[in-house]
């Protein structure tokens, strides 16, 4: 249907996936995301509605987008979420959407998405110790997020992904639990190396060659292919386990060269990349009656401004003004 892909950036890079925050509010307060003062969040006025927000992913679907992932903060909490997941359905173009979530509001929801249409979950889960997650959390109920793993399953969200962010002396000790995850059900974990954004520590950072050092020594692992997805993960496999294992290493490999992405935030800004602060202020465009062809010169400029990589380890840690919440992870 769709036709060549018409977003590219000066590195040849074709952009095909959109991450769109659709709140930067969120029910948990994770330590290495949230102040745990509160953070100052956008007001009603200064969010994208979601008639907004549907059309610019249908322009974005007229440059070639053809993937969408709605994130956060936690994108559950944004009333009329479903809505939004029939209306991208219908646009021309879109082949798949996604939704990234902590999954305690997944169990009760997970079947009417399937129905409006998203196609499968990656869900958030850092530990699998109930004390442990209402620490890091600052206020989580473990059962509601097993419980959302368990509908997305039911539903048919497939693959369903499980992210763990990898913290030195948190949950390190955990790196084996998690891959046992994969033996039995088609539960596909991805181990997140942690980054220099929002309020991460340093002290907890635990390069992934370690993890899969580990993992590799208990249970062997062989290479997987062909596990869905947009990005950066590099995908194993317990032998005879139903599911894989993910590692998604932003600091010790950089996997910027094979960019697709652009981010839009919830107050309406193309984002190039996770970690540069260069953004195109699309709302004043959608709030004084731009046409389509003004917003796709909005993402093609934005496409345009991607640079060729982070450079996180150079900035180090506590360098970054916008949090992950606020950019979509
Ligand atoms: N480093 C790595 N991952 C992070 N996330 C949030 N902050 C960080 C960080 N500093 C993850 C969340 C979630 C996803 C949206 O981003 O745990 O899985
Ligand atoms: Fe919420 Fe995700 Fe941030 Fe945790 S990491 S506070 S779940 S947005």
């Amino acid at each position: 249907m769709k036709g060549a892909v018409d977003l590219q950036d000066r590195f040849k890079r074709e952009i095909n996936y959109l991450r769109v925050s659709v709140t930067d509010r969120c029910n948990l307060r994770c330590r290495y995301c949230m102040p745990a003062d509160g953070v100052a969040l956008s007001g009603c006025r200064d969010v994208l509605t979601l008639e907004e927000i549907a059309r610019l992913v249908a322009c974005a679907a007229g440059l070639g987008v053809n993937k969408v992932r709605l994130t956060g903060g936690e994108p559950l909490v944004r009333k009329g979420l479903v809505k939004l997941v029939e209306r991208i359905r219908e646009i021309a173009g879109i082949a798949e959407i996604a939704l990234t979530t902590n999954g305690i509001l997944l169990s009760g929801h997970a079947g009417e998405l399937k129905a409006a249409g998203l196609d499968r979950v990656n869900i958030s889960l850092d530990t699998m110790n109930p004390r442990k997650f209402r620490y890091i959390t600052r206020r989580g109920d473990l059962d509601r997020v097993r419980e959302g793993i368990g509908a997305a399953l039911a539903a048919g969200l497939a693959p369903v992904k499980l992210n763990m962010v990898v913290m030195k002396g948190f949950n390190d000790d955990e790196v084996l639990d998690f891959a046992r995850l994969t033996l039995e059900r088609p539960l596909h974990v991805r181990f997140v190396e942690l980054m220099p954004i929002g309020e991460s520590d340093r002290e907890g950072f635990l390069p992934l060659s370690l993890v899969r050092e580990r993992i590799a020594g208990h249970f062997g692992l062989i290479p997987r292919k062909n596990v869905p997805g947009n990005g950066p993960a590099e995908y194993c496999a317990i032998p005879g386990a139903m599911g894989s294992i993910g590692f998604i290493a932003a600091m010790s490999h950089r996997f910027c060269n094979h960019c697709n992405r652009l981010r839009l935030t919830t107050d309406g800004k193309l984002r190039p990349c996770l970690q540069k602060e260069a953004e195109v202020d699309v709302m004043p465009l959608l709030r004084n009656g731009a046409d389509d062809g003004a917003l796709r010169e909005a993402f093609r400029r934005a496409a345009a401004a991607k640079p060729g990589g982070h450079d996180m380890e150079l900035n180090g840690w506590g360098c970054q003004p916008r949090k992950m919440f606020q950019i979509g992870g």
